[in-house]
């Protein structure tokens, strides 16, 4: 692959997309990209997949402007259609999907992020949907996810404005879950840089999402993006299914009766996703 790195590590996965001289922004080699790593995962051993940006400065800088600047009105649209179908398949991906956003999440980038289930930060992240002051709406979910996650009001705000936030911000209106910095010693060097501890603090997330039982996290996490898409009514039945559909489960038996058993130097074994 040209743009797209990828790395398990036990139960968890890393996609970096790798395009730095253009800050990772997101042309059409990198969505099918993208989309051709998604389908590879191995989703028999891989129990949470963490999405970054290479290097220090950038997530991903948006979709690329010198291929959008020559579209017909069809193109475009077919363009749209490429980046929603790729995060939309991160969207509904089995498994857990952590965005690492190391530096700039802007168009495309904040939209990328938007499609993960969990959002952290470096401090010198910064997030916004540029487009209208490139001619352009949000094209790859932005009108859609931004309004989801911070509500109406917010969002129209960032969007018809174009302005951009830094990470506190969005920690305040609740787009990134927490917001990672850089360890400093006594003397103000720098021994491990906010990325480093971005990764760390992501893989930390992942493995402890890893450690529970795996057909339960999947039914968590369909159970809250349909259910988000309907009404309170048929929410609760889809929630009631998911919930019946983990019982007979290897991992719920041996789970409940690892607690109910008072034995309590007994270990945990791993779940078995079974
Ligand atoms: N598309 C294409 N190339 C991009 C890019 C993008 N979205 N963002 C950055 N680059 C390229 C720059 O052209 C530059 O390339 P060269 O070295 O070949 O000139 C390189 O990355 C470095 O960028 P800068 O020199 O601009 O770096 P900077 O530190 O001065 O500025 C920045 C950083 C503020 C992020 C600035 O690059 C920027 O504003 N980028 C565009 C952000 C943007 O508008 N994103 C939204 C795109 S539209 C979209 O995403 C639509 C959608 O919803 C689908």
């Amino acid at each position: 692959m040209e743009y797209i790195l990828y790395e398990q590590k036990g139960a968890i996965a890393t996609i970096t997309i790798n395009r730095e001289k253009a800050l990772n922004a997101l042309n059409s080699t990198v969505l099918d990209e993208l989309n051709a790593t998604l389908d590879a995962v191995d989703l028999d051993t891989v129990r949470a997949l963490i999405i970054t940006g290479a290097g220090e400065k950038s997530f991903v800088a948006g979709a690329d402007i010198g291929e959008m600047s020559t579209l017909t009105k069809a193109e475009g649209e077919a363009f749209g259609k490429k980046g929603n179908d790729v995060f939309r398949k991160i969207e509904t991906f089995p498994i857990p999907v952590i965005a690492a956003v190391n530096g700039f999440a802007l168009g495309g980038g904040c939209e990328i992020s938007m499609s993960c289930d969990i959002r952290i930060c470096t401090d010198n992240a910064v997030f916004g949907q540029p487009e209208v002051g490139l001619g352009i709406t949000p094209g790859f979910g932005g009108t859609q996810r931004l309004a989801r996650l911070v509500g109406a009001g917010m969002a129209k705000q960032l969007i018809y404005t174009a302005r951009n936030i830094k990470a506190p911000e969005a920690y305040r209106i609740g787009l990134v879950n927490d917001v990672i910095s850089a360890t400093l010693d006594e003397a103000g060097n720098v021994t491990a840089t906010a990325k480093q501890n971005l990764i760390a603090a992501a893989e930390k997330m992942a493995s402890t999402i890893a450690k529970n039982a795996p057909i339960a996290v999947r039914n968590c996490k369909k159970a809250i993006n349909e259910g988000l898409d309907a009404s309170m009514d048929e929410a609760i039945v889809i929630e009631e299914k998911l919930f019946g559909d983990c019982f007979e489960t290897e991992d719920q038996k041996y789970g409940m009766a690892f607690f109910l058993d008072k034995n309590k130097e007994k270990v945990k074994e791993p779940f078995k996703n079974k």
